[in-house]
């Protein structure tokens, strides 16, 4: 497990058109990671923003800028999601022809890399790639929109990737309906980095629901 939980905000949940101020909102609501949801109306059913938003966020923000690609062919854009400002880019693994080479792409370029796996598939699918992932992110819900409602039955998949995972240093990631009343149960199943997007920026007082979700 990592010293400390780790609070990943989605900035999907925040004001298009105030991004510089959700991001600058986030540092002094102490959260970790900014974590960008990048939809292509392909690999999902919804359209978000592209390698422009990362680049402006970049100039916005110290914090570290997670970019969760939700995009078909993504080995066409991690060189240019790294050089627009992203810190850790990570995609679905079914959304790939070269998942080794794009996984290698994205450190080449200087990034930290990782997979995401959708409810549906199995932790299985991602052990030939454990030693080349930074992070591993299980979604709990469907993706492609915010505020749907967690589904349970990722739980024992993060107990299953926490033991596959031994020796190895990856965060594990949990994105999609965390809320103030089930991190804790995510994080004991073995989440080490918790996505929220609605539940902090829907919150009357985020900063208290940030240290909440930590807790
Ligand atoms: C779903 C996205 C998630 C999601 C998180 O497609 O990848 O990051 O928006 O939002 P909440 O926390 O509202 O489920
Ligand atoms: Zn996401």
């Amino acid at each position: 497990m990592a010293d400390k939980i780790l609070i990943a905000p989605s900035i999907l949940s925040a004001d298009f058109a105030a991004m510089g101020d959700a991001v600058r909102d986030l540092e002094k609501w102490r959260a970790d990671w900014v974590h960008c949801d990048v939809m292509d109306g392909r690999f999902v059913p919804n359209i978000t923003f592209g390698m422009p938003m990362v680049e402006a966020l970049r100039r916005n923000t110290s914090l570290t800028l997670d970019v969760h690609l939700m995009i078909v062919e993504p080995e066409k854009y991690v060189e240019r999601f790294v050089k627009a400002g992203a810190d850790i880019v990570t995609f679905h693994p079914e959304a790939s022809e070269d998942v080794h080479g794009t996984l290698a792409a994205i450190a080449a370029a200087g990034a930290k890399r990782g997979l995401v796996l959708n409810p549906d598939v199995a932790v299985g699918k991602v052990e030939p790639y454990l030693d080349e992932c930074d992070v591993v992110m299980l979604m709990a819900v469907f993706p492609g929109f915010g505020g749907q409602k967690f589904i349970r039955d990722v739980l024992p998949k993060l107990t299953e990737l926490k033991a596959l995972r031994g020796d190895r240093k990856f965060l594990i990631e949990l994105d999609g309906g965390v809320t103030e009343d089930n991190a804790k149960e995510i994080v004991a199943a073995g989440a080490d980095v918790l996505v929220a997007g609605s539940s902090v920026f829907k919150s009357q007082d985020p900063q208290r629901t940030i240290e909440v979700l930590r807790s």
